[in-house]
């Protein structure tokens, strides 16, 4: 072989070498992008996984939640007929309270809070998370929810007879029926509410502090039992800085105990003072704060305090709407209990199991009594006022 065609050979292997260096590349690089491709799929399609379950991990969190009803917006608009002024049962720190019928046939108070609070999703359904895990026949059951971007919902059991203090006192813009309790009526509620409070305090843990107990939050059912509510509203204004919900942070005028008044030191000793308040409510049907009435007498625990020890002026105290229908002792007994609640050093107020532990003798005299007389439960004078 001459030189000549030994260098064609060479250059017909490098060609070769060449192209088939070139074809390897060009197979090698369509691989890595076929490879890229699907990755960049894979990996976008992950990313949508994982927002979706971003978006529904807080739902999933709240639902889980033992026999809590989840609703949507619509829903409860169908409830409360479209969340009309007709069904309006109440207005209270947080907003409308509105009667309504889920589809069960249930009749359900439905409260919507209110949008120029800014409540936060998260703090909701903290909320939503508490009631659900608290459950006594002395407490008002939340049956569910509606927590959507704009609107916040909870749906709780309908209370027929509504707040204690609409039957003890007429109260502007309410439109319930006035009625006047008898005193083993206001006996058992005084129980029932004691109840309430002894369980969050005593039976949740760590114990729930109420913050704004007061006679508008014993809500009657049709046979005038009594539930405590707004346990876990309570803790809801707490972040609101001004405006009209100061009033959850630091109770309400007239339930408020002296030292979380003054100091903001909140303990369950708090709640036995407005506790106390709600007694004086009960024996003598005045309001906490009523600065129309002569002087000295505006403020009721100041009022009533020096009398609820004295055995004669106890009585000059009581409601006129009770027209001396009650045992005497009974009075001095729930007095002394009332006295020992409202007094200024909360060291010395009774624990709620205290206080029950003192009604139940009396409530359980008056079931002996009423079965002896065949005596039905029930408002002492059935001669309705609407309340202006
Ligand atoms: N579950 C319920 N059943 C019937 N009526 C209710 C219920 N919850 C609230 N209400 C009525 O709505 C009123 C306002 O309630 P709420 O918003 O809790 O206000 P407040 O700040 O006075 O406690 C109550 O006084 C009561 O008449
Ligand atoms: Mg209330």
């Amino acid at each position: 072989m001459d030189d000549g065609s030994q260098n064609r050979i060479a250059l017909v292997i490098i060609v070769l070498l060449a192209c088939v260096s070139i074809t390897a590349l060009l197979i090698a690089f369509s691989y890595y992008c076929y490879i890229t491709n699907k990755l960049a799929i894979r990996l976008k399609s992950n990313k949508g996984d994982d927002y979706e379950d971003q978006v529904s991990l807080p739902d999933l969190r709240v639902s889980a939640d033992k026999g809590l009803q989840v609703f949507t917006f619509k829903q409860l608009q169908s409830a409360t007929g479209g969340l009309g002024k007709s069904n309006v049962i109440g207005h209270g720190g947080f907003g409308l309270v509105y009667r309504g019928y889920l589809n069960d046939g249930r009749k359900v108070a439905i409260k919507l809070m209110d949008q120029s609070g800014k409540q936060g999703e998260e703090e909701f359904k903290v909320e939503v998370d508490l009631l659900s895990r608290i459950r006594s026949p002395y407490l008002l059951a939340l049956i569910g929810y509606c927590s959507d971007r704009n609107h916040k919902l909870l749906v709780y059991e309908f209370m027929a007879n509504g707040g204690l203090q609409e039957h003890l006192y007429p109260i502007s813009n309410s439109k319930a029926v006035y009625s006047k309790l008898d005193w083993d009526t206001r006996l058992r509620i005084a129980l029932d509410a004691a109840k309430g409070l002894e369980y969050l305090h005593e039976h949740v843990s760590p114990p729930v502090i109420h913050r704004d107990f007061k006679s508008s939050n014993v809500l009657l059912d049709k046979n005038f039992n009594a539930k405590v509510s707004d346990f876990g509203l309570a803790k809801l204004g707490s972040e609101k800085a001004g405006g009209h919900v100061s009033t959850r942070v630091l109770g309400t005028q007239g339930y408020v105990a002296p030292e979380y008044a003054s100091t903001g030191h909140l303990t369950t000793k708090s709640d036995v003072y407005s506790y106390g308040v709600v007694l004086l409510e009960l024996l003598t049907g005045r309001v906490p704060v009523d600065m129309k009435r002569p002087t000295g007498e505006g403020v009721l625990v100041s009022w009533a305090l020096p009398r609820l020890t004295d055995r004669e002026k106890v009585m000059s105290i009581m409601d006129p709407a009770l027209e001396g229908q009650y045992s005497p002792k009974e009075v001095v007994q729930v007095a002394a209990i009332a006295a020992m609640c409202v007094q200024p050093e909360a060291d010395y107020r009774p624990l709620m199991a205290d206080v029950v532990q003192s009604l139940v003798p009396l409530v359980k005299q008056q079931k002996l009594v009423s079965s002896k007389s065949d005596h039905i439960r029930s408002p002492v004078a059935q001669d309705p006022v609407k309340a202006s």
